[in-house]
């Protein structure tokens, strides 16, 4: 078995590991990881890796002194061997899983379409992290669709839930709705659905010098300025601020040039991982940060599961579609390709109209 695995105390460093073959055990399958997506919101999970316990998904081989992490993927496997019941050989499924050549899994609560991972180390993380797909059984399931479904599926899925939040409180009773860290696909999915719905507010994009042009050219946004503009926006109207980025100097400029005009802050993402501290100005009593998987419960027990399912499931397939007019899939052979192209990732060097496919 390989492992690609990164430094917990500085996750620039990574490694890979070779173990012994893995031993399957009664009520276990052993999966062989087929393909998955890799963007800065894996990045994100390293760096969340203690506080929000994404370390805790994947134990690493070969790590006596608990140095090393294994930062989750989202993507499929096929089942090599089982000993679960009602899982058979042969099969996929799409999920979470480790950048592994192979992960061992408890399948429980398993129904047509979908199992869970009963090990005893997931017990307690959040479910959506936790449900395997059976792409098989779903009805009219071809592969033609994995790619998105790997890349686009959890950040549109976190996308459809921001709409549903700020559309849900009335949009913060702001006249603009503005997106930092604009580039990132996560943000790309916000500005479609805040795009097909007449009553949202304008939005304005926030991104990198270098990625302005290519975000102004998607057409979802009123307007695109580089953080070095920012004090261009218009701070006669009220805004609500949706942050991908966790640039904390540039969240105090930009709430230091709103003031009393910043009506709400929600802190999606890290992709200024490295830029985190908050800055002056920042105003802390109107930020929150935002949790999908929390917010996606909520909407499941308010909506009920079917409901959810299929609105989101729309969504996100409109919008995949879409992306097919600007996204590239860049496809990476095997962990050591994982391995080259992982600082590139870190430091935010891959083009937004790219998208990392790594196959195994
Ligand atoms: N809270 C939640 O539940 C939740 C759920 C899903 C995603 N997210 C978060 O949303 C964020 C976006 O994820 P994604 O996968 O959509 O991102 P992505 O598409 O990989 O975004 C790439 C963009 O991020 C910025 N970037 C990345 N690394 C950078 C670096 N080191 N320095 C400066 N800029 C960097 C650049 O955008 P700019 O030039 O535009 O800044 C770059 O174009 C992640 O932090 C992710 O964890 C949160």
């Amino acid at each position: 078995m390989k492992q690609f695995q990164i430094r917990k105390d500085n996750f620039a460093t990574t490694r890979l590991v070779e173990t012994a073959p893995i031993v399957v055990e009664t009520g276990d399958i052993l999966l062989s990881i087929d393909q998955f997506s890799f963007t800065s919101n894996n990045i994100t999970y390293a760096v969340m890796g203690e506080q929000l316990r994404y370390w805790q998904f994947f134990p690493s081989s070969r790590d006596e002194l608990n140095e090393w992490g294994v930062i989750p993927v989202w993507g499929f496997a096929t089942v090599l061997e089982s000993k679960a019941e009602g899982v058979n050989i042969g099969e996929r499924l799409f999920g979470y899983f480790p950048p592994s050549s192979q992960v061992k899994m408890t399948p429980v609560k398993v129904g047509p379409l979908s199992l869970f991972d009963g090990a005893s180390h997931r017990a307690d993380l959040p479910p959506g992290y936790n449900i395997y797909r059976r792409v098989d059984a779903e009805l009219g399931y071809t592969t033609d669709m994995d790619a998105e479904r790997m890349l686009l599926y959890p950040l549109f899925l976190t996308s459809f839930s921001l709409h549903d939040m700020l559309s849900d409180n009335d949009w913060f009773k702001a006249d603009q709705v503005i997106i930092g860290s604009a580039s990132s696909k996560t943000s790309i999915g916000l500005a479609y659905a805040l795009h097909e719905d007449n009553a949202a507010p304008k939005v304005i994009g926030l991104t990198s010098q270098g990625n302005v042009e290519s975000i102004t050219k998607l057409g979802i946004y009123d307007t695109v300025f580089s953080y070095e503009q920012l004090e261009s926006i218009d701070n006669q109207l009220a805004a609500v601020i949706v942050d991908m980025s966790a640039n904390g100097q540039m969240l105090g400029r930009l709430h230091s040039h709103l003031t009393d005009n910043m009506h709400f802050c929600s802190n999606v993402g890290l992709t200024h991982w490295d830029n985190a501290q908050p800055g002056a100005g920042y105003i802390q009593e109107r930020s929150e940060m935002f949790f999908a998987p929390s917010q996606i419960q909520k909407r499941m027990k308010e909506w009920g599961p079917e409901k959810f399912q299929q609105k989101s499931s729309e969504f996100i397939m409109r919008t995949s579609l879409k992306s097919r007019s600007w996204l590239t899939m860049n496809n990476i052979a095997g962990l050591d390709g994982l391995n080259e192209i992982y600082g590139e990732v870190c430091q935010g060097k891959i083009p937004p109209e790219q998208g990392i496919i790594v196959s195994l």
